[in-house]
């Protein structure tokens, strides 16, 4: 078998919904290309990399050239309609590959593909394949299927499928920084979210796997790992040999202690599963990354109580103080939706005051999105006006430009240890990397000896809004 060669980078828009990763391989011996595009979050571009490894293993091979490839996919998201909007113009403009290559197989994967079933081959003629998120085994026979003719759609759920065995092929990497998945699906029903119709009930990753994952990608020079799940604080596996009960906490444990080169991340923490065990493992460690997502979504008890969020704003202020107590460098990011059903002006007020409570480091806001299906579209009226939700939204957006600038600035005139991820985006002549509280830092290289992959103490002399700029220290 060809060894795929990997270039290129991820875009780290990845938790915003819409983001695209278009693959970056080379090789001339397959029969078969596929080009894949993927959306959504960070879960959704971990999937593709396993999807990557199935197709490869039947002799697919990857490109990153649309007119070059035999079959086109999509790995969908349904988070926001206007994720859904994204996908289906982005087919229309496939239209046209279609009608210069009449053989072409158009498939769409994911959230959207498991959101609407066989309903899309109604809405959208060109696609020949649908496959769900728990269904990625059987793309090889959907592919037959569909190269005859037929239709071919499998969007079963499993409560079991976690792809343990599966070893990702890394699509787009920079070769230093990795996603990891640790569980699948979720159980928290929050009223406003489609994800539990679409990724299914939540089951975790045998432990074992994930940590030779981790260890095979330090091998092969990885020195950052993102152990991935929608609710990372309910892991929970079952050694069977040594019937030992692994959570969260002794998994981050276990992944830490693969090297002290290795820097292990985390995404996404519930405000109510997060425990004291988890932050103090966290300062045991130094390569744990001091750097926590906590989406509190509202500042409102009342519009917390109806997104079945299950805490209370005290409960969360409680945990922002208790990081910030045991993990005082911590950085600290979150998702707020604002106009979501019923939320009143004082409703907004609370999660504005809320922002100004935590101050976070990074934020990130949408507007609320009414998804079919939800528990949200069925109990609740949608009844605030899109001008509202976008006025509420541009308010707190500029609250926390006032933050995460402050963030920013408190960093100026410290020393970090960066982890070199690559060159600057904007000159050949500088790294690009991130400190453990995950700001990008850009500094000259000089002519200093050093490569992506390598940590490196940097001197911060002045920031921008995004970024801190900085010298090496030596
Ligand atoms: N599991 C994570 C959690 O509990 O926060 C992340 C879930 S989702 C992939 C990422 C973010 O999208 C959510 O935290 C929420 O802020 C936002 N989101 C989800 N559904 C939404 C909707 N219907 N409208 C607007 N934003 C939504
Ligand atoms: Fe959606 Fe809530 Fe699950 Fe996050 S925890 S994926 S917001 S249901
Ligand atoms: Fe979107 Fe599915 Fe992720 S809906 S945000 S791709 S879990």
């Amino acid at each position: 078998m060809e060894i795929l060669e990997l270039t290129g980078k991820i875009h780290d828009e990845s938790r915003q919904g819409e983001a695209f990763l278009p693959v970056q391989t080379t090789g001339e011996s397959y029969q078969k290309r596929f080009y894949i595009e993927s959306y959504g979050c960070a879960m959704n571009f971990a999937d593709s990399e396993v999807i990557a490894s199935i197709l490869n293993t039947e002799g697919f091979g990857a490109t990153r050239n649309l007119e070059e490839a035999d079959l086109l996919f999509l790995n969908t998201c349904s988070i926001r309609d206007k994720a859904e909007q994204t996908v289906r113009k982005r087919l229309t403009e496939f239209r046209s590959l279609k009608k210069k290559k009449p053989g072409l197989l158009i498939g769409m994967l994911g959230c959207m593909a498991e959101r609407l079933k066989d309903k899309l081959l109604e809405e959208e003629k060109l696609v020949d394949i649908i496959v769900g998120p728990d269904a990625y085994r059987s793309l090889p026979d959907l592919i037959a299927e569909a190269e005859t003719g037929q239709k071919a759609v499998n969007v079963l759920l499993s409560r079991d499928e976690t792809y343990a065995d599966i070893s990702p092929i890394r699509l787009d990497s920079n070769g230093v920084c990795a996603f990891v998945s640790i569980m699948r699906g979720c159980n928290n029903m929050c009223s406003f979210c489609v994800v539990p119709f679409t990724r299914g009930r939540e089951r975790s990753r045998d432990a074992n796997s994930i940590v030779l994952e981790a260890e095979s990608l330090f091998h092969g020079g990885y020195r950052e790992v993102t152990l991935l799940g929608q609710n990372v604080d309910s892991y929970y596996w079952v050694d069977e040999q040594t019937n030992e009960t692994i959570t969260f906490a002794m998994l981050l444990e276990k992944v830490a202690r693969i090297s002290p080169l290795l820097r292990v991340r985390f995404s996404t923490s519930h405000p109510k599963d997060i425990t004291d065990e988890v932050l103090f493992t966290m300062a045991r460690y130094d390569n744990i990354c001091k750097y926590i997502h906590l989406p509190v979504q509202s500042g409102s008890n009342r519009i917390l109580q109806l997104m079945n969020r299950t805490y209370t704003r005290e409960w969360y202020i409680a945990k922002i103080d208790r990081i910030r107590e045991l993990l005082p460098m911590a950085g600290i990011s979150t998702d707020m939706i604002t106009g979501f059903c019923t939320e009143t002006d004082q409703d907004h007020k609370d999660s504005y005051s809320l922002m100004e409570y935590c101050k976070y480091d990074l934020a990130y806001m949408y507007y609320y999105s009414e998804r079919p299906g939800t528990l949200a579209e069925r109990r609740y009226t949608d009844d605030i006006p899109e001008e509202v939700k976008k006025s509420r939204l541009q308010e707190i957006i500029a609250l926390h430009r006032i933050h995460s600038l402050e963030s920013m600035q408190r960093d100026v005139n410290k020393t970090f240890t960066v982890l070199i991820e690559g060159n600057s985006k904007k000159s050949d002549t500088d790294w690009h990397g991130r400190t453990d509280h995950n700001k990008v830092v850009i500094f000259p290289k000089e002519n200093y000896p050093l490569n992506k992959g390598d940590y490196v103490q940097v001197h911060i002399h002045s920031c921008t809004a995004g970024t801190l700029l900085g010298v090496i220290n030596n």
